[in-house]
């Protein structure tokens, strides 16, 4: 048994256009989901040979055309800490055109988390609409933005968020078998991921048996298991010494100028700032500086 919370567990290992309602079929099929009462789930793996279930796996080609991918109108997000509102953003205006690589910097509390969440369909705005590939995404129900979110998006974060009993090749094939897609089929695609980030000669390790920086690669690979559009990174390199995190920078360099992802890297680190194309500063939930 492990635990994860449930937010970071919808970041990560189900963010694959699965809906509650999904999500509890597939604890029939799969695993035992439990909610417990601090509000973290517990999930126990069936055995492999219960699962049967086999359904075609779309993969979305990579949008054409050079139009933006995001759009951020005036948003706003408030929460409400018993009586006092909290501004996370107030009022953000953002184009990100497609391809792009921007990096997104500001103090600790400027909003830079809440941002990321708005734009990986994990949250919704207050005031102010959020376009994706030019759909507003901003009145959505969960469902919807579910599958939005695995069809599009692919997320990191600072803690890896790995599953530490499953080993870095389970860890990535993952996303693949929420897809449904068949496990010979998931196995062959997430080696072939983790071949492509340097990890080909690790992939039967546990992550408590790899390096910080080897596991930011299996969660880097995990998170283009769904081939998407966009990469959204939450301080990648802020658990990772230097060199790792030169490392898993230039990764998403390649991945940027070689796979053409949109990449938005949230970091408050200028010297990792400036290898993006574009900086993007916030402060007190407010754009203070585009580059
Ligand atoms: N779930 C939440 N509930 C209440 N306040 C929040 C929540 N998430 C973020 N905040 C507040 O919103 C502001 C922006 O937070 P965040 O987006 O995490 O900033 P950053 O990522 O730049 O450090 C902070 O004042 C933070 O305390
Ligand atoms: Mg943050």
């Amino acid at each position: 048994m492990w635990r994860i919370s449930p937010l970071s567990l919808k970041r990560t290992i189900f963010p694959i256009g699965w809906s509650n309602q999904r999500l509890l079929r597939y604890r029939k099929r799969r695993m035992v989901i439990g909610l417990k009462e601090n509000g973290s789930l517990t999930v126990k793996r069936r055995k492999l040979a219960e699962y049967k279930e086999k359904r075609i796996f779309t993969m979305e080609g990579q949008a054409k055309g050079n139009s933006h991918i995001i759009h951020l109108d005036k948003v706003w997000k408030t929460y409400l800490m018993g009586e006092v509102k909290v501004h996370a953003l107030r009022g953000v205006s953002l184009t990100i055109s497609r391809g792009d690589f921007v990096a997104i910097t500001g103090s600790s509390g400027s909003g830079k988390s809440t941002m990321m969440n708005l734009v990986g369909c994990l949250d919704l705005p207050t005031q102010g609409a959020i376009f994706l590939d030019h759909k507003d995404i901003s009145r959505l129900d969960e469902s919807d933005l579910a599958q939005i979110r695995g069809r599009k998006i692919g997320f990191i974060f600072q803690q890896f968020h790995l599953i530490p009993t499953l080993t870095a090749l389970e860890n990535v094939m993952l996303p693949l078998e929420f897809q449904d897609i068949e496990l010979s089929e998931a196995r062959k695609m997430a080696s072939s991921i983790l071949e492509k980030v340097g990890l080909g000669d690790r992939m039967h390790h546990l992550p408590g048996q790899l390096s910080g920086g080897q596991q930011q690669r299996v969660a880097i690979a995990r998170s283009l298991a769904n081939n998407p559009e966009v990469i959204l990174a939450d301080e990648p390199t802020g658990n990772l010494d230097s060199v790792s995190g030169a490392n898993v920078l230039g990764l998403l360099e390649t991945l940027w100028k070689k796979e053409h992802k949109t990449i938005i890297m949230v970091t408050h680190d200028s010297s990792l700032a400036k290898h993006a194309r574009r900086v993007v500063q916030l402060k007190d939930g407010r754009i203070v500086e585009e580059g």
